[in-house]
């Protein structure tokens, strides 16, 4: 996709979907237009149309997913087989085999997940093209009132939203992460997708209430080397799960997306 005018749709307008939709008008990235919003609430201040799905499908060349994961398991494949390219923000979705194993099959757009709130992805994904690696460890932690989850008993969420002392709420691999903290931990989809290997990604989230900024530590171990990314986020002042950097990691995945350079800064 790299026409003059690239039509773009938002589909989520939260706090992701806001700052993308409105960089974009500001020509964060030459040629692409935006044309809808999507959102399952009215959104009175939307700059562009609100629109359906499927008149944003119709009306667009891309699709910039920040909604979350459920909504890429229920509308990924049909963006796809429309011949609308996808960028992904909500990773962990894919960690489900069937949808990326559909996913994979589909088309003809293609789809994209942005590398969202951390990086060094590239240089994982490099090393994992040499040789598989033999550790790989995501350590995130986060404030708790972010880490409660609506499946919770309320002691334990009570436990972990009153927490005075740095706490481990999930100890285990990315696909279960990714789908018991859905907001939370599509960082640790990213990171198994680079080094190709769902199984053997450990993901640790720690709650603290001294964490004013939200932090991964990415280790990772093979014949290539050893690796080790820290990464610390302001959250977003939207949404707390979210990182403030988000946004601009999407445009410049679309930049990519589109094979343009993102004029963001
Ligand atoms: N890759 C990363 O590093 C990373 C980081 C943070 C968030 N994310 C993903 O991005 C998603 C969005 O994050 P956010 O902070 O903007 O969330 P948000 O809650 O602020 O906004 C989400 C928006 O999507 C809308 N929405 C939800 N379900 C919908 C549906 N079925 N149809 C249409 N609209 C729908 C909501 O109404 C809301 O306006 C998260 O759920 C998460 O999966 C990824």
């Amino acid at each position: 996709m790299s026409g003059a005018d690239t039509r773009v749709a938002v589909l989520g307008y939260g706090s992701i979907g806001r700052v993308v939709a409105a960089r974009l008008l500001d020509g964060a990235i030459p040629g692409a237009r935006l044309v809808a919003i999507v959102d399952q609430r009215p959104q009175a201040d939307a700059p562009v149309p609100q629109t359906d799905l499927d008149d944003a499908i119709a009306d667009s060349d891309v699709i910039v997913e920040c909604a979350g994961q459920s909504v890429v398991a229920e509308h990924a494949e049909r963006i796809l087989a429309a011949g609308r390219d996808l960028l992904i923000s909500s990773a962990g979705a894919l960690v489900d085999p069937d949808l990326a194993r559909r996913l994979r099959a589909g088309g003809p757009g293609r789809v994209l997940c942005t590398s969202g709130a951390i990086g060094g992805l590239d240089l994982l994904a490099a090393a994992a093209d040499a040789a598989p690696f033999e550790t790989v460890i995501v350590r995130t932690t986060k404030k708790p009132a972010a880490l409660v989850q609506p499946w919770m008993d309320a002691e334990r969420a009570a436990a972990i939203a009153t927490a005075s002392a740095p706490m481990t709420v999930f100890e285990g691999d990315a696909a279960e992460a990714a789908r018991l903290f859905p907001r939370s931990l599509n960082v640790a989809a990213a990171v198994s997708f680079a080094v190709r290997d769902l199984d053997l990604v450990r993901v640790q989230l720690i709650a603290a209430p001294d964490a004013d900024l939200t932090r991964h530590e990415i280790t990772a171990a093979g014949p290539m080397g050893r690796y080790r990314f820290e990464i610390e986020n302001l959250p977003s002042a939207d949404n707390p799960r979210t990182s403030a950097v988000v946004p601009y990691a999407v445009l410049r995945s679309l930049a990519t997306l589109l094979r343009r350079p993102a004029l963001i800064g």
